[in-house]
């Protein structure tokens, strides 16, 4: 690709918001869920309600040779027991993967037991201790067969996707040319360790049937796409089918496509015609709700006398499952991040008996720079550099993977902006150097965050109305991360109207698709929509005003038109205005519809590489015969577009920094060799940070406009703050102790005696 650009206009629409967008407003749902009175989807109890407990397999791989089914259903309250046996057929094979994002479901078709955790029956009571009592009094026997835990339990292979549908390896340049002209050669390997999501709530699901009709109350991330794959299980058309998701307790990208447990429930309320409600233990929450894999990378850099890379090479190896595929692109790390003429990437996977992976907290981008951040401080370290000097040595002006240049790109901004404030500067290049008051090591390390911006389909209705009042509506997703603010922001300002005269409504699937909360890309794809749908109200109330010799407006044709307070201007000509109550009252008509939907042009998403930025310093204090590690600061700085609601976009960038001192720190699933279960499926020893953790954390967003990514120029903050994190807190590690630490999380038995 030529270096050089011919300018390429920004996007027309480039809009201004209005008053609402940019203002730090505290979350509009924040009352209702610290009072209790939001309603999750456990809380819904409809007349007639069952209660649904799933019974898990024991063992890692075999058959379910027994169920006493006998001894359980004679249990009292104890209504119906589904196995293998008496379940209705689905209308899809579970194991079809009928979506090209969709996974094999375990739903009860056959005896076959593929991980530990794994539902083998499902038992429906009156109430849920009779439902529990009944899964316990199943008593299963088992043909058990050995199980394969762990990477070395199967042979590598290569998988012809990562990710979902991601190219499993890349190459640009010589790589071995690159790493034969290298002055300096190093080699990291680092693991990281199976995740589970646990989202503060649990999977739940309440399933009713109305004749052919369904309705669900179920978190779910993406309604429309999870409405239509609901529907195509059970035979219905997707209009049959309600799902109702006004909050979600987090999802993190477990609550989006339908899971064994939802379709069991649904099976069994269309069997005994009563509603059925099940919800998830936190102990099953380390079973059938997808995790984040397990990988092992290794990473070969080559670095000339100036510390520049020569060569990039990053080959990752994922877990997945036996009986399907999903492999944490974490290679893919390395594509976009620093300039080098030769990179190379690849992917190679290993089956073992547990639950398929999937998408969890920036996949691929968390795992993946927790090992290239590693590997570049020990590129520096062996340049003997500085290592923010030596990643502003190998700063990437262009995409490094495919050469395109960025729609935008402040990270060096964020670097110099949370460097500053970091105090960065005063660092000692040798580790071991700096001891607090209390003797402990102290350490500085950094990072830098990445993650893409995606946009997906997304629609929404405006309906403004002759009273100055106004609905928007859109099948968004709020997870904790503040879409029924921002996007209600994003609404108001899209008719030029203060937030309390606008209704905003979401989380319901009778109305049109938000998309996905997912990919951090929410706000861009359903507030686009959003402000599309106001847009095309506002050029119908100009083209009734234009047509009306009565309007100051007549004759403006079809200028574009924008809105503020509650009047229509012709854009960009302050002196030509009407307003909404006088159009409305001489055309007499008592509201006006409009309809848009997310966009991105197809000539930018050619054009550009399009991504949100960041750096993360952090320091850490090690004691030095304990070997206990705090986290003292984080300083996190970040450029992600467009910041719709800074109170809350710092709040989603916190708690991204937080996920990655809980990847680096805290979280790992252990599984038992033998049986296969994961032995640590409690809070008590799946270890998430506590307040006390966390002790400074600051961030600071770094202005930055982009006129190409989406007509409102947002890029998305969800996820990018865990990328970077993690191995910014492990290069911290090692500048306090001199010790490099391999695998995550890290522990205090890795740094125990670091002063001996
Ligand atoms: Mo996320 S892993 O995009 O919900």
């Amino acid at each position: 690709m030529s270096d050089t650009h011919t300018p390429i206009a920004p996007t027309a629409s480039h809009v201004r918001l209005g008053s609402n967008a940019g203002q730090p407003m505290t979350r509009r749902d924040g009352v209702a869920k610290v009072t209790g009175s939001a309603v999750y989807a456990a809380d819904n109890r409809p007349e007639g309600l069952l209660h649904a407990v799933f019974a898990s397999a024991g063992i890692a791989r075999g058959r379910v040779t027994r169920l006493d089914v006998d001894a359980a259903k004679s249990h009292p309250g104890v209504v119906e027991i589904l196995t293998p046996q008496n379940r209705p057929p689905l209308q899809i094979d579970p194991d079809a993967k009928p979506h090209a994002f969709s996974w094999r479901i375990e739903a009860l078709q056959d005896d076959t037991v593929r991980y530990a955790g794994q539902p083998i029956a499902l038992v429906v009571a009156e109430t849920l201790e009779a439902a529990t009592e009944g899964a316990r009094l199943l008593a299963p026997t088992y043909e058990e067969e050995p199980a394969r835990i762990g990477f070395d339990s199967g042979a590598l292979y290569e998988p012809s996707a990562v990710g979902i549908g991601a190219a499993p390896s890349f190459t640009k340049g010589d790589i071995d040319a690159g790493h034969a002209a290298a002055e300096y050669s190093t080699e990291t390997s680092i693991e990281t360790p199976i995740q589970y999501h646990n989202a503060m709530e649990p999977h739940a699901i309440v399933a009713e049937w109305n004749g052919d009709r369904l309705t669900l109350d179920t978190p779910n991330q993406a309604i429309i796409m999870a409405r239509g794959m609901f529907a195509g299980y059970f035979g219905v058309p997707p209009e049959n089918v309600t799902l109702r998701s006004p909050y979600l307790g987090g999802g993190f990208g477990s609550k989006a496509i339908p899971i064994g447990p939802q379709l069991l429930a649904i099976m069994a309320a269309r069997m005994l015609q009563r509603p059925v409600k099940l919800a998830l233990r936190r102990d099953q929450m380390f079973g059938p709700v997808q995790h984040r894999g397990a990988t092992r990378q290794t990473l070969k850099l080559g670095t000339d006398v100036d510390g520049r890379l020569t060569a990039l090479e990053h080959h990752s190896t994922g877990m997945t499952s036996s009986f399907d595929e999903f492999i944490e692109p974490a290679a893919n790390a390395s594509l976009n991040m620093y300039a080098s003429p030769a990179i190379a990437t690849r992917h190679k996977a290993v089956r073992a008996d547990i639950g398929t992976p999937g998408p969890m907290r920036a996949p691929g981008e968390a795992s993946g720079s927790a090992a290239l951040e590693c590997a570049m401080d020990i590129a520096a370290e062996a340049a003997g550099l500085d290592p923010l000097e030596f990643r502003l040595r190998n700063y990437a002006e262009t995409d490094p993977a495919s050469g395109k240049p960025f729609s935008s790109k402040a990270l060096r901004e964020c670097y110099a902006a949370a460097a500053k404030h970091f105090g960065w500067a005063s660092r000692p290049l040798a580790p071991g150097q700096m001891r607090d008051d209390a003797g402990r090591f102290v350490g500085w390390g950094m990072g830098s965050c990445l993650f893409p911006n995606p946009m997906f389909p997304a629609q929404a209705r405006a309906v403004l109305r002759r009273d100055g009042t106004a609905l928007l509506e859109t099948a968004g997703a709020d997870m904790g991360q503040g879409a029924w603010t921002a996007l209600a922001q994003i609404a108001a300002d899209s008719l030029g109207l203060p937030l309390d005269r606008v209704e905003f409504r979401a989380g319901h699937s009778a109305l049109p698709s938000g998309g996905v909360a997912g990919g951090s890309g929410h706000t861009a794809t359903a507030g686009g929509a959003l402000h599309a749908a106001g847009g095309d109200v506002l050029r119908q109330l100009g083209e009734i005003a234009s047509a009306d010799p009565d309007s100051p407006l007549f004759g403006a044709g079809n200028a574009g038109f924008v809105a503020r307070d509650g009047r229509l201007y012709v854009d960009g000509d302050d002196s030509r205005s009407d307003s909404f109550a006088d159009i409305f009252a001489r055309n007499g008509s008592a509201e006006v519809t409009g309809e848009g939907s997310a966009s991105r042009a197809a000539e930018h998403a050619e054009r550009f590489a399009m991504y949100s930025h960041g750096a993360v310093f952090a320091e850490v204090k090690v004691d030095p015969s304990l070997g206990q590690v705090r986290v003292t600061r984080m300083v996190g700085a970040f450029a992600a577009g467009r910041i719709i609601n800074p109170k809350l976009a710092e709040s989603q960038l916190m708690g991204g920094m937080i996920w990655g001192l809980s990847f680096a720190l805290h979280e790992a699933a252990k599984q038992d060799p033998r049986r296969g279960h994961i032995v640590n499926a409690d809070f008590g020893g799946y270890h998430v940070p506590v307040n006390a953790d966390v002790q400074g954390l600051e961030v600071i967003t770094v202005h930055e406009e982009d006129p190409f990514v989406n007509p409102l120029g947002i890029k998305g903050v969800g996820e990018i703050g865990i990328t970077g994190t993690v191995g910014a807190i492990g290069n911290a590690i090692r500048h306090a102790t001199g010790r490099r630490i391999r695998s995550y999380p890290i522990r205090v038995r890795d740094l125990v005696g670091a002063g001996d």
